[in-house]
């Protein structure tokens, strides 16, 4: 069963999403979905709440930024990368694969 509707999913803004009791943060870059662990690795800040711009999600605590692709700490106070999982898109249908 999928995860979301593609056209639910606003371009740039992220999603929550709690599957396997893991807390994910889903983001639309145009028709490409990425998910990132939604906890920062800096503290206990939820990247959905985050801004995005291109690739780049900033986290609203302290503004650390990540890279949705790779999962990445690009800035600091962040310097541990987070992980990153495959996501599926058919047609309408987004799964996030964990
Ligand atoms: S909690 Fe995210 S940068 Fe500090």
């Amino acid at each position: 069963m999928s995860d979301f509707q593609l056209d639910q999913l606003k371009n740039g803004a992220p999603v929550k999403l709690e599957k396997n009791g893991k807390s994910i943060c889903v983001v639309r870059v145009d028709n490409e979905v990425f998910a990132i662990d939604d906890t920062c690795s800096h503290s206990d800040a939820s990247l959905s709440e985050g801004d995005v711009t291109d690739f780049k999600i900033e986290c609203w605590l302290h503004g650390a930024e990540f890279d949705l692709r790779t999962g990445q700490a690009l800035t600091l106070p962040a310097n541990i990368a987070l992980q990153t999982y495959s996501v599926d898109v058919k047609d309408n249908s987004v799964t996030v694969e964990i």
